[in-house]
């Protein structure tokens, strides 16, 4: 995919956009040909499946009623993602998540209060990313928080010396949740997770993460996985946590 559909021409010149398009190399187009399309629709980037635009597009939505209520929800305490990390009353730790996506495990870590990087390669993700994150700076209730707490980088994670080159400083916990196929492709695959497959893919490479994730952590490295997964890299993990829908494998540098 390399276009993003805006409504009419006059929309080439717009500011926003042309950032958009520059930063993740997208030309702006009127015509919509593509099954799997980013468009700017109501004033943010949207990914829409062409043939059913009913059904809306998928956008960062951190400013949404749904973020803020999630955002109230969140605790040290409830959160398996919190103590996978490490989190604890007196210690929030730095995490670089090395698979951002749509960048919510990223938001519910900063809003336990860790400082997070987000590193995304996919451009079309990235994109979505950035101006989600764009969005929420621009918003009242989220601007100072989403500054201090969430930076985002487009690179692979794959490419340690580049990570390193534009990383700060070296992260606590470098965080993983790489694609996985599906057991199965049933019809209650949410709209979200069915355009992201479709546009992602698998991420066939995620085994050369854990590596590069084992130099950088200072801490420990936590790999998200379905249940019924491998562990990344056939490594076997120093523990492992459970939650409802999935595991987090923890490989820890410290004890
Ligand atoms: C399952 S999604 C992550 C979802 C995310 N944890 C969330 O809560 O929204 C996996 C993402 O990792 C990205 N990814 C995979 N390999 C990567 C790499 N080497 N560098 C950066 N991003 C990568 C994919 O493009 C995809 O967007």
């Amino acid at each position: 995919m390399s276009s993003i559909k805006i409504e009419s021409a006059e929309l080439l010149e717009h500011p926003i956009l042309t950032d958009i398009a520059s930063r993740f190399g997208f030309s702006l187009t009127t015509e919509l040909s593509l099954p799997f399309q980013l468009a700017w629709l109501d004033e943010k980037l949207q990914l829409m499946q062409t043939d059913t635009p009913a059904q809306g597009g998928v956008s960062v939505d951190f400013n949404s009623p749904q973020s803020d209520y999630r955002r109230s929800q969140i605790s040290i305490k409830k959160e398996a993602i919190a103590k996978a990390v490490g989190a604890k009353a007196n210690h929030r730790p730095s995490v670089l998540d090395a698979t951002a996506g749509l960048g919510r495990d990223g938001f519910v870590l900063a809003a336990l209060g860790c400082k997070v990087t987000l590193l995304e390669r996919n451009p079309v993700v990235a994109a979505l990313l950035y101006d989600g994150l764009r969005r929420a700076k621009a918003s009242a209730s989220l601007s100072g928080w989403i500054e201090d707490r969430l930076e985002f980088i487009h690179c692979s994670s794959l490419d340690l010396a580049q990570v390193e080159s534009l990383v700060t400083s070296a992260p606590e916990v470098v965080y993983l949740d790489p694609m996985y196929p599906h057991k199965k492709k049933s019809a209650s695959v949410k709209k979200e997770m069915k355009v992201f497959q479709s546009v992602v893919g698998a991420d066939l490479d995620a085994d050369g993460l854990l590596e590069n994730a084992l130099k950088l952590a200072t801490q420990r490295v936590v790999v998200k996985r379905p249940d019924y997964a491998e562990p990344l890299a056939g490594v076997k993990p120093s523990f492992v946590i459970s939650s409802k829908k999935n595991r987090f494998d923890i490989y820890a540098r410290t004890v």
